[in-house]
């Protein structure tokens, strides 16, 4: 965000809501009742919400219990009573929901449009789930001007969207100047760190401390599978690149594990609950940690992977017949995950940027041939949730404009 963005966005913040955010008042409530103790608020466009008592009391956005500061809570949440009840529930003159609690007389004024955003009814529920399209060698990775990404909140806002929905997307056009990575990176958020810097250099060099520091071939892997949350971003920047070899594949873990899961789901349960150990190799760090290949949420549907070939440990917690199997299932998916279908391939132009989801969208590249010219690229790491923190803030600027704009009219 660029800071004349953030001031109009604390222009029309209000302490009507119990966070930061901003809601139009699009959808009205035509009328609210108390059933039970929770309130029912029927909306104009005929949907009907129910509100549970001490959900709503905690989200009370007044003073005594949100600071106007902070806008954190103030009060304990457990010293309200768990079967707090609404007593009374009106509208008031600006179509706000006014609820008077049982236990303390406490009232509290709800804004329309905080609660149409944060409604859980079946139907609210099925409105927002957002289903992640996956992808396999015929995809056309999205693409975006990386000075319109510098420069334009909107095609900003693009970008993002597109990156957290495919977790592959190319910006083309961009500086080959060094430090143009990073700027790129800070319109999401702060890089993050490793023991290969901030920002690293991919580039073949006699005291590599990583298989990428060399020449030769990279098989589909993910960075740092090593830590126990490994970067959710990944940038590189390719500055040179006119080296013999050197192309770039990308290949969605996601998707693999849909056909896996399809074609051996004997193998998929293996990878999906074994935790296979990581470790990295240095002089002067020992990174380890464990996990399943393909992690997934508690609806089954995978949400990262942990894959890399060359950082795997031995694996040491398991009898021996479960270990076997256990390389048995890796093995699988390895080969799985090499095969055409899955994987596009392109190699990378001075002044081209591929930002992608470390956990899920795999990269490697082939090897390249140092004595027939240059191959240089700069990369970083960011993580997942500045990236949703970033489109959040996007798409409060959005609601913002159009809300502003409705005003004028
Ligand atoms: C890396 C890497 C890919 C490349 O640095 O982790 O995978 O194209 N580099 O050199
Ligand atoms: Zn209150
Ligand atoms: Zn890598």
């Amino acid at each position: 965000m660029t800071s004349s963005n953030i001031s109009e966005l604390s222009d029309i913040y209000t302490l009507d809501v119990p966070d930061m955010d901003i809601w139009p008042k699009a959808e009205k409530i035509l009328t609210a009742r108390v059933s039970s103790g929770d309130i029912y608020v029927d909306w104009e466009d005929g949907r009907v919400s129910r509100f549970q008592a001490l959900w709503l009391r905690e989200q009370c956005p007044c003073i005594q219990c949100h600071s106007e500061i902070t806008r954190e809570t103030l009060f304990d949440i457990t010293d309200l009573s768990i079967d707090v009840q609404a007593k009374i529930c009106v509208l008031d003159a600006d179509g706000y929901l006014i609820v008077q609690w049982d236990q303390d007389g406490h009232e509290s004024r709800y804004h329309p449009g905080w609660l149409r955003a944060n409604c859980y009814d079946d139907w609210a529920r099925t409105g927002r789930e957002t289903g992640k399209p996956t992808w396999d060698k015929d995809f056309e990775i999205p693409a975006f001007e990386a000075g319109g990404v510098l420069e334009d909140d909107d095609q900003l806002y693009d970008w993002l969207v597109a990156l957290d929905r495919y977790g592959l997307t190319r910006l083309y056009n961009a500086s080959t100047d060094t430090g143009t990575v990073e700027k790129v990176a800070n319109r999401i958020g702060q890089i993050r760190p490793s023991n290969f810097g901030s920002i690293f250099e991919v580039v073949s060099r006699p005291d590599a401390n990583s298989n990428a520091y060399l020449s030769v071939e990279l098989p589909l892997h993910m960075d740092l599978p090593t830590r126990e949350t490994p970067p959710g971003l990944q940038f590189l920047h390719c500055i040179v690149n006119d080296a013999e070899g050197g192309e770039s594949l990308f290949a969605d873990a996601f998707h693999v594990a849909k056909f896996l899961k399809q074609t051996a789901p004997e193998v998929y349960e293996i990878v999906t609950t074994v935790d296979y150990p990581f470790r990295n190799r240095a002089l002067d760090c020992d990174y380890r940690t464990a996990g399943p290949l393909i992690r997934l949420d508690a609806d089954g549907h995978p949400v990262e992977s942990r894959i890399n070939t060359f950082l795997t440990a031995p694996i040491t917690h398991l009898p021996h017949d479960q270990l076997k199997k256990a390389l048995e299932a890796r093995h699988h998916l390895m080969r799985l995950v090499k095969e055409d279908r899955f994987r596009v391939q392109f190699k990378l132009r001075p002044g081209e940027i591929v930002a992608f989801d470390n956990r899920r969208a795999l990269h490697a590249r082939t090897e390249f041939f140092p004595n027939t010219g240059n191959r240089l690229l700069e990369g970083c790491y960011l993580d997942r949730d500045d990236l949703h923190s970033a489109l959040n803030m996007q798409a409060r600027r959005k609601r913002c404009e159009a809300i502003r704009k409705s005003e004028a009219t």
